[in-house]
């Protein structure tokens, strides 16, 4: 393999104990990577006054991959801060979050499960536009005709992709909630289904959000891909992962024009943070994610088949019943890669 650059953003909390495990796998499966590391995030903002340095952003741009952890974003307006990954997605156009989820070895995991849920990433009400008027308090959720239509296609070219891997149909459910939303949805529906027109190979189905979030929980089995808005896709994500084991098994990638971004779904998680029990699965999972994507899916195949091995060996950290610490799981994940 030609040599590829990560650029390293762990972040806060529980950011700096996931990447560097996730790193210690990809150095065992000795593939040409090098890894240039870089700051992000509310330690930083609150060192420098810069929650994404100008130094940051320019080593994204020059890498082949970024391999993001979490950064910690306060609840309350803080001026100068915006959170790193929601810069970064806007500054890269990554605009579609892929997130997939399946069944784990283990009781803490549900069986059958393999869907991928395809999130739009630039739109929505993360548009950026909110403001007070007295004691009203106005967010503005911006939908677009190419937004929408060119996250519908995303999902059907990965549909496809997963169709064609798996030798069965594809089908993609467009989660909505046009019924309220009438206009803003309403678009991002009608984009949908004439994208939808475009592949008479692809199964389509469509859901109201809430209808969606019951049936997830209701038979998670019978998803493949489901297509959402931004805000939608954030919170179907995290109800999803609960599934499979909850936020610490959980992979993202963020595609689109630049460089990828692969990232866990999870946060900081201040409540562990610091204490080196945090899962490194969900970042591992990110890193296999990556591979994938720079051309190497027999060692991200690999880097999978180790986590799974480790987990059907009963090796857990507390999140999924065990005992195990960060170092220790990536420890026995490494011996599993020799
Ligand atoms: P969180 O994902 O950090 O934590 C939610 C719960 O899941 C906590 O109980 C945590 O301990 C647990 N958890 C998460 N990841 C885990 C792991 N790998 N192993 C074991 N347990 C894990 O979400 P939160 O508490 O809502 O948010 C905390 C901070 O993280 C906030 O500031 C939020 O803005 C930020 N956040 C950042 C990102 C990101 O940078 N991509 C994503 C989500 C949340
Ligand atoms: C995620 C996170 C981010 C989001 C936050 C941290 C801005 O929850 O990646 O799912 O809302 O997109
Ligand atoms: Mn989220």
């Amino acid at each position: 393999m030609e040599s590829k650059t990560i650029c390293l953003l762990p972040g806060d909390g529980i950011g700096q104990e996931v990447i560097p495990a996730a790193v210690e796998a990809l150095q065992a499966l000795h593939l040409n990577l090098m890894f240039v590391e870089s700051e992000a995030g509310f330690a930083c903002f609150q060192r420098r006054g810069e929650a994404l340095p100008e130094e940051t952003l320019a080593l994204a741009r020059q890498a082949d991959a970024v391999l993001f952890g979490a950064t910690s974003s306060p609840s309350t307006p803080t001026p100068g801060y915006r959170s790193p990954i929601l810069a970064l997605r806007h500054e890269l156009d990554l605009y579609a979050n892929l997130r997939p989820i399946f069944s784990l070895p283990g009781e803490f995991s549900r069986a059958g499960i393999d869907l991928l849920i395809v999130r739009e990433n630039t739109e929505d009400l993360y548009s950026g536009r909110e403001r007070r008027e007295g004691d009203t308090a106005i967010a503005e959720r911006v939908i677009t005709r190419r937004g929408s239509e060119r996250i519908v296609r995303v999902a059907c070219e990965q549909a496809r992709r997963r169709a064609a891997a798996r030798g069965r149909p594809a089908t993609v459910t467009i989660v909505h909630k046009a019924n309220v939303l009438k206009v803003s949805d309403g678009l991002f529906r009608e984009c949908a289904l004439q994208v939808a027109a475009e592949y008479p190979d692809i199964t389509f189905n469509e859901l109201l959000v809430d209808a969606a979030a019951m049936k997830l929980v209701r038979s998670p089995q019978s998803f493949d891909v489901i297509v959402t808005t931004n805000l939608f896709g954030d919170i179907l994500s995290d109800e999803a992962s609960a599934l499979v084991g909850g936020l610490g098994v959980a992979p993202a990638a963020n595609v689109g024009v630049g460089t990828p971004v692969f990232e866990p779904v999870h946060g900081s998680a201040p409540d562990i943070a610091g204490r080196g029990i945090a899962n490194p699965i969900g970042a591992m999972l990110s890193a296999v994610l990556m591979l994938e994507m720079l051309g190497e899916p027999e060692a991200g195949n690999r880097l999978r088949q180790a986590v799974l091995a480790t987990l059907e060996d009963g090796i857990r950290t507390p999140d999924l019943g065990g005992s195990a610490t960060t170092a220790e799981f990536t420890r026995q994940v490494c011996a599993r890669l020799q």
